[in-house]
C-alpha cells in the first residue's frame, strides 16, 4: 500500500522532468528588437541600496569602527567582549561603575581597579574586536578613549595592538596626563613590516596601582574617503561597483523597533558620540548608534546616492501602535523635525543642528517613506497614520514624495512599497508581474526583494531568480521607480547573522560579492535611459530578457537569463538597427544552481567580459546553461 503510494509523485515528478526538458530543448527563441521605437522611459533610480543594522552590517560591517561593545555594555556575564589583562604579578579587577561617566547619554563606566602593577607586569583590559581585529602593515590607526583616575597616578595607559597567538605588539602608543575629571584622550597606532592579519586584539594598560575608568572607546583604520566616524574602504568599493542610485535607510525592521520605546528616536543617533544613548534593535543586538542618522546621509554622499529617508510612523513590531490623532503627533513632529536636519538651511533650527554636526550643506531628498511594511500592523491604524504624516509632510514640504508601505485603500499615495522574499521558482514564474499593473496607479518601490536560497549568501540559482525578476522591474520601469535588494550585508562569523541570503560577506578583514552581487553589478551598470518595443517569441519558462537603450551612448543593452540546464539559442532580430559588427558580452555562468561565492573563492561565480563578434541586424547567440548575459551593442 504505502509502496504503491510512493511511486506515484515519483512518476508525476519524471513526467514533469521529461516536459520540461522537452520544452527547453526545443527550437531557438526569437527575439524582434526596434531599436528605433520607444516603448517608455527607463527610471534612472531604478536599483539602489536597502539598508538597516542587521547582521553586525554597520557595528562589525560597514562601520569602520573596530572595538566591539566600546561603551561597555553589560549582562549577567559581566562586560561583554572585555578581558580583565593581569601580566607578570599585577593584580587587578575589571567592572562597571555606574555612578560615574562622561555624559548623560553614558552615565556608567569601566572602572579598573589595580592593586599591583608594574611596567614589566602592567595590569588592564583587552578588547578582541568584531570577530578579530585586522591589522594590516605600514597602516595607521587612530584611537580614542573618555577616562578620569583617582588621584593616585595609575597611567600612562598604554595602548597596544597585540596578536592573539604569539603575543607580539604590532603596534602601541601611551597616553599620559589623564587627570581627574572625564576627558577624551586620543592615540594613534603605526604598524611596521608586519603580517596581515585579523587575529589581534586591542590592550589597554596601566603599570601603577590606583583607579581608572574608561568609556567609549575608539579604534578606526583608515577609512573610505578619509572620513572620521568613517566606512570600510572594501565595502563601500563593493557598493561603488553596484552604481546604487539610492539608499533606503534606517530599516526595515530596524525603524520600527520591537515596541514602540524602542523606535528609531533620530535625535538621539547625532552630535558627539558621547552624547548617543545607543538603543536595542529588534535584531537582537545593542546598536551604540556611533554609525547614526548624519552617517547615513554622509554615504549617500561618498556614493552618489539620493537618500531615501524612511521616519517612524507609530508601529513596532510587537503590534504596538500609536493611535492616529494627537497621540501620533509628536512622531509627526519628530519626522519633520528630521526631514529639517537633512534639507533645512543653517537659519532653520535642525538645520543648524546638522552645521554644528560638521555639514553645513543640506541633503537633497525626493522621498521619504512612512513606517515600515505596516500591512503587519494588525489594528488596521496605517491608512490614518499615513494621511496624518501625508497631510503634515505635505503642508511643509510639498515637493516630497511620501512613500506608503502598504496598499491603501483610501487615498493614492505617491509611492507604494512592496516587498518580496522567494524561491528563484517564483521569480520565475512572477518575473512578469508588474506588466499589468495599473499606470494610474502609486508608482511602485521594490523597496526589499531577494531570491532566498543560499547562506549566508545567495547561490548562482538565486542569482537566477534575481536577473530573470529584475529582467522585469527594468522592463517596467516606468511604473517600478525604484528597486532594492535586501539585506545588503552579512558579517559571516559565527553567530554574527541574523537573516540568511544577503548579498555581501565578509569577515573582520576581507569581503566577497555573491553571484547575486555581481548580477546586481551587471543590471546596474548598464541600465539604459529608455526601453525599445521588443517582442520574444518561443522563450519557454525558464529563459527572460531586457531590452533597454542608453541614447546618450548610443548603446543597447540586452539583458539574457537562462535558468535551465539547456543552453538555449537566440534569434537576435533589429530590424534597421545599424550597429558595430563587434560588441561586449559580459557574462555571469555557472555548472550548478548550488554553485556559489565564498569568502576563500569569492570569485568562483564572477562576470566575465569579452567581445562578441558577427552583430548585425540579425544575428544568433547560445545562451549557456545556467547564466545570466549583457550583450551591449554599439549604435552608429
Ligand atoms: O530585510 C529583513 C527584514 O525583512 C526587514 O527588516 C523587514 O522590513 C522585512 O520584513
Amino acid at each position: 500500500m504505502t509502496r504503491r503510494f510512493a511511486i506515484l509523485p515519483i512518476l508525476i515528478v519524471f513526467i514533469f522532468a521529461a516536459a520540461h526538458t522537452r520544452a527547453q530543448s526545443g527550437g531557438p527563441a526569437v527575439l524582434t528588437i526596434h531599436a528605433d521605437q520607444t516603448a517608455s522611459k527607463v527610471s534612472p533610480t531604478l536599483y539602489g541600496l536597502m539598508t538597516e543594522e542587521i547582521n553586525h552590517s554597520y557595528e562589525g560591517g560597514l562601520y569602520a569602527e573596530l572595538i566591539r561593545n566600546n561603551t561597555f555594555r553589560s549582562d549577567w556575564s559581566g562586560v561583554n567582549d572585555w578581558i580583565l589583562v593581569q601580566d607578570g604579578n599585577s593584580e587587578a579587577k575589571i567592572g562597571i561603575d555606574k555612578t560615574t561617566g562622561p555624559s548623560e547619554a553614558l552615565p556608567y563606566s569601566m572602572h579598573l581597579d589595580v592593586s599591583a602593577a608594574t611596567a614589566a607586569g602592567p595590569a588592564g583590559m583587552l578588547n578582541g574586536g568584531f570577530w578579530g581585529i585586522p591589522a594590516h602593515p605600514n597602516t595607521t590607526y587612530r584611537g580614542s578613549f573618555y577616562a578620569k583616575e583617582n588621584s593616585t597616578e595609575v597611567g600612562p595607559v598604554t595602548a597596544s595592538l597585540v596578536a592573539n597567538q604569539s603575543g607580539k605588539v604590532l603596534a602601541s602608543a601611551t597616553v599620559s596626563g589623564i587627570g581627574t575629571d572625564w576627558k577624551q584622550y586620543t592615540f594613534t597606532l603605526k604598524t611596521g613590516a608586519i603580517e596581515t592579519g585579523m587575529e589581534n586584539h586591542l590592550e589597554l594598560t596601566v603599570a601603577h596601582p590606583g583607579s581608572l575608568w574608561l568609556q567609549l572607546v575608539t579604534l578606526f583604520p583608515p577609512t573610505y574617503h578619509d572620513r572620521p566616524n568613517g566606512t570600510r574602504v572594501d565595502l563601500m568599493e563593493k557598493m561603488a561597483a553596484m552604481q546604487p542610485q539610492f539608499l533606503r535607510f534606517p530599516g526595515g525592521n530596524y525603524l520600527e523597533g520591537d515596541h514602540l520605546k524602542e523606535w528609531y528616536d533620530w535625535k538621539k543617533t547625532i552630535g558627539p558620540l558621547v552624547d548617543r544613548p545607543g538603543h536595542p534593535s529588534p535584531w537582537r543586538y545593542w546598536s551604540t548608534d556611533q554609525f547614526g542618522l548624519l552617517e547615513f546621509f554622509e554615504w549617500c554622499e561618498d556614493l552618489h546616492m539620493r537618500p531615501l529617508l524612511a521616519v517612524y510612523a507609530g508601529y513596532s513590531l510587537a503590534q504596538e501602535h500609536v493611535a492616529p490623532g494627537p497621540d501620533l503627533e509628536p512622531y509627526v513632529q519628530a519626522a519633520l523635525e528630521e526631514i529639517e536636519y537633512a534639507t533645512g538651511s543653517t537659519d532653520t533650527k535642525w538645520g543648524a543642528e546638522r552645521a554644528k554636526d560638521g555639514h553645513p550643506a543640506p541633503f537633497h531628498l525626493t522621498y521619504v517613506e512612512i513606517g515600515n511594511e505596516d500591512q503587519f500592523d494588525r489594528s488596521g491604524s496605517y491608512e490614518a497614520r499615513y494621511e496624518q504624516f501625508y497631510k503634515a509632510i505635505k503642508a511643509k514640504y510639498p515637493e516630497l514624495q511620501l512613500i506608503a508601505t502598504m496598499p491603501l485603500k483610501d487615498m493614492k499615495p505617491d509611492v507604494q512599497d512592496d516587498h518580496y522574499y522567494v524561491r528563484a521558482t517564483d521569480f520565475f514564474h512572477d518575473a512578469t508581474h508588474y506588466d499589468k499593473t495599473d499606470r494610474n496607479g502609486p508608482k511602485i518601490f521594490v523597496g526589499e526583494w531577494a531570491t532566498r536560497e543560499g547562506t549566508p549568501t545567495p547561490n548562482m540559482g538565486a542569482a537566477l531568480g534575481d536577473a530573470a525578476w529584475m529582467t522585469g522591474l527594468e522592463r517596467n520601469s516606468d511604473i517600478v521607480v525604484m528597486a532594492s535588494y535586501a539585506p545588503l550585508l552579512v558579517n559571516i562569523s559565527p553567530n554574527a547573522m541574523q537573516w540568511d541570503t544577503d548579498l555581501i560577506g565578509y569577515d573582520a578583514m576581507k569581503s566577497y560579492g555573491s553571484p547575486s552581487y555581481y548580477a546586481q553589478v551587471m543590471f546596474g551598470s548598464y541600465l539604459g535611459d529608455v526601453k525599445p518595443e521588443s517582442s520574444m517569441e518561443d522563450g519557454g519558462t525558464r529563459f527572460f530578457y531586457s531590452v533597454t537603450e542608453s541614447t546618450a551612448k548610443k548603446q543597447i543593452y540586452l539583458k539574457l537569463v537562462n535558468g535551465s540546464s539547456d543552453a538555449r539559442m537566440v534569434d537576435i532580430k533589429l530590424p534597421g538597427a545599424r550597429l558595430a559588427a563587434t560588441g561586449k558580452l559580459i557574462s555571469l555562468t555557472a555548472h550548478d544552481p548550488e554553485e556559489t561565492n565564498t569568502m576563500d573563492q569569492p570569485k568562483a561565480i564572477a562576470p566575465v567580459e569579452s567581445a562578441l563578434s558577427g552583430v548585425g541586424d540579425s544575428f544568433h547567440h547560445r545562451l549557456p546553461p545556467y547564466s545570466i548575459e549583457v550583450l551591449v551593442l554599439d549604435q552608429h
